[in-house]
Formats: C-alpha cells, structure tokens, sequence
C-alpha cells in the first residue's frame, strides 16, 4: 500500500526540540524507520514536514490520486487548524493521526484535535513507535473489508449450508472472517451453563485457555450484557484474558437469542485501535450471518 506522512510545525526540528518530550530521534531518523518498517509490510513510504498549514493541505491534495492511507502528526496545529480537517475529508483517504507525546495528559488546549472526527484512529505517547503503530494498523485497516460485507457474509453462508463436521466447520468459518478481515486471530466458542469452550479458531497459535469458566474476562462481560465488548486496547483493561500472545485490540461478539447467549466469536488484532466504526458494522454484520452454526436464528 502507498502511504502518505505528513509532519507538522517544528518537527524539522526534532532530536534539539524539548528532548525530554518528543525524545532524541531527528525527523530524518523517523521517517528512515517508518520506510524501513513499512517493506516488510508491503508499504511505500512518502514523507513531508511543512511549518506551514496550506502547505500540509497542498501536499494531501496533490498526493490524493496516490496515496491510499495517510500517518498525520499535524503538530501545533493539530489543536486549531481546521483546514487540515477539512482537507482530510476532502480527500477521503484513511488518516490516523500520530503524535509523539501523550497529548491526553498535557495542557488542556492540546486535548482538542480538529482531526477527532475524520481520523480512523489515534496513535499517541509512545514516540517514535507513535508512528510505527499508526503504520502497521493503516496496513491492516487498508483497503478494507468494509464495503463488501456482502461478499464475505456470502462466503460464510455457502460454507454453512454444507455443515458436515461441526469442529472443522468452525474452524473453516473463523479462517473466512479472518482473512476476509485481515484478523490477527478469531476463534468461535460455544457458550454452556457454565463454561465457554472453543470450537474453532483462526490465527498463529490456539488460545491459551480453549475451555474457562462463563464469568471469565471479556468474554464473560459480553455474555452476562448480550452486547459486543470492544477493548481497543487490552493493555488497559484488567478483564482481558489473555488468548494468545501480542495482541493488542479485542472484540467479543455475543450470539444472543431468546435463550440467552449460546455463543461467542472472539475477534483479536496484533494493533492496539483496530476497531474501528466501519469495522466494527462489518464485523457485526458477518457475526449475525453466522448464527446458524449455533442453530439459532438471527435478528
Ligand atoms: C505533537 C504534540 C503537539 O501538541 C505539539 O504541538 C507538537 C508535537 C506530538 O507529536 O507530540 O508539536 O504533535
């Protein structure tokens, strides 16, 4: 994928600029990283610092035929320049938006970001990896499933309608949803009176605990609600039970019917903010098409 980063103000002078905030790496040396990050994973790599607003719209609208996701750290201007907004809407193109420092936990006026509402995800305080996190979930989010849920709700269907063994079954559908969504793991579990227990999964390894108790982790939270679970970020939530190593966002679909909820499909990405909106309806719409594989009617 071609992936477009914009720095903003005064990041020219970064490595001398306040070291103890934005750290001692030079604007050179980020982008050298965030390039050398990105062929591994297939991504071209175009980068540009301007000090100046118009200068940053410029730059997004004359790449907008090339570039199909954007790493934005607008700097200052990220607190009040509205025509960046604009010009992220404008173009249409998946922009997460980066910054060095954790401007969450700064002065108050850094808190606002004109790109809050057009951005797909925000990648802050964790300085240069900032950028390398922002670029590896631009590579997993982009192109997305998202307008084609048809299409993978498809591929499930015609699975289903030729069940034989239901633990291959499961397994055969999780591969679908994970590579149709580009997962790092899915796993499918069938929810008892007192356990839950894997019945399929999808992803490098099985998960630690294939079978535990009905009341445990996230999932035990999507069941006892009958609502998903979105973590975006595991490290940050004490009910995350672990499945496998490295993954840094999880969802949890429940199946609820009118008997309560008979299954799970727990959803994992190595990239902490994977879930986003588009994701999260795409998911939700391939979830209610597998409600057959429990036997049960969705809707
Ligand atoms: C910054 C945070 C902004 O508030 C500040 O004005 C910057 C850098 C960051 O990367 O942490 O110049 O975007």
């Amino acid at each position: 994928m071609r992936v477009l980063v914009l720095h903003g103000p005064n990041l020219n002078l970064l490595g001398e600029r306040e070291p103890e905030i934005y750290g001692r790496a030079t604007l050179e040396e980020i982008d050298a990283r965030i390039a050398e990050r990105g062929r591994p994973l297939g991504a071209e790599v175009r980068s540009f610092q301007s000090n100046h607003e118009g200068a940053l719209v410029d730059r997004l609208h004359a790449e907008r035929r090339w570039a199909e996701g954007v790493l934005f750290n607008p700097a200052a201007l990220t607190h009040y320049a509205w025509s960046l907004r604009d010009a992220v809407a404008a173009v249409g193109i998946p922009c997460v938006e980066v910054h060095l420092s954790d401007v969450s936990r700064r002065e108050v006026w850094r808190q606002v970001s004109v790109l809050a509402e057009v951005r797909v995800a925000l990648c802050a305080g964790r300085g240069v990896d900032s950028y390398l996190e922002g670029l590896e979930l631009l590579v997993e989010l982009v192109p997305g499933p998202e307008r084609d849920a048809e299409g993978t709700v498809a591929l499930l269907l015609e699975r289903l309608a030729h069940p034989g063994d239901r633990d291959v079954l499961a397994r055969e559908l999780a591969q679908i949803l994970c590579r149709a969504g580009r997962f790092r793991w899915v796993g499918l579990y069938d929810v008892g009176q007192s356990e839950v227990e894997v019945r399929g999964w999808a992803g490098p390894a099985p998960p630690a605990h294939p079978r535990f108790r009905r009341g445990d982790g996230l999932t035990g939270a999507a069941i006892a609600t009958g609502k998903p679970v979105v973590v975006q970020d595991v490290r940050g939530d004490p009910r995350h039970l672990p499945t496998l190593d490295g993954t840094r966002a999880e969802a949890i679909f429940p199946l609820l019917t009118p008997a309560g909820v008979i299954g799970t499909v727990d959803i994992e990405s190595g990239n902490a903010q994977a879930f986003t909106p588009a994701r999260l309806r795409w998911i939700e719409r391939c979830v209610s098409a597998l409600a057959p594989f429990w036997g049960a009617r969705s809707g």
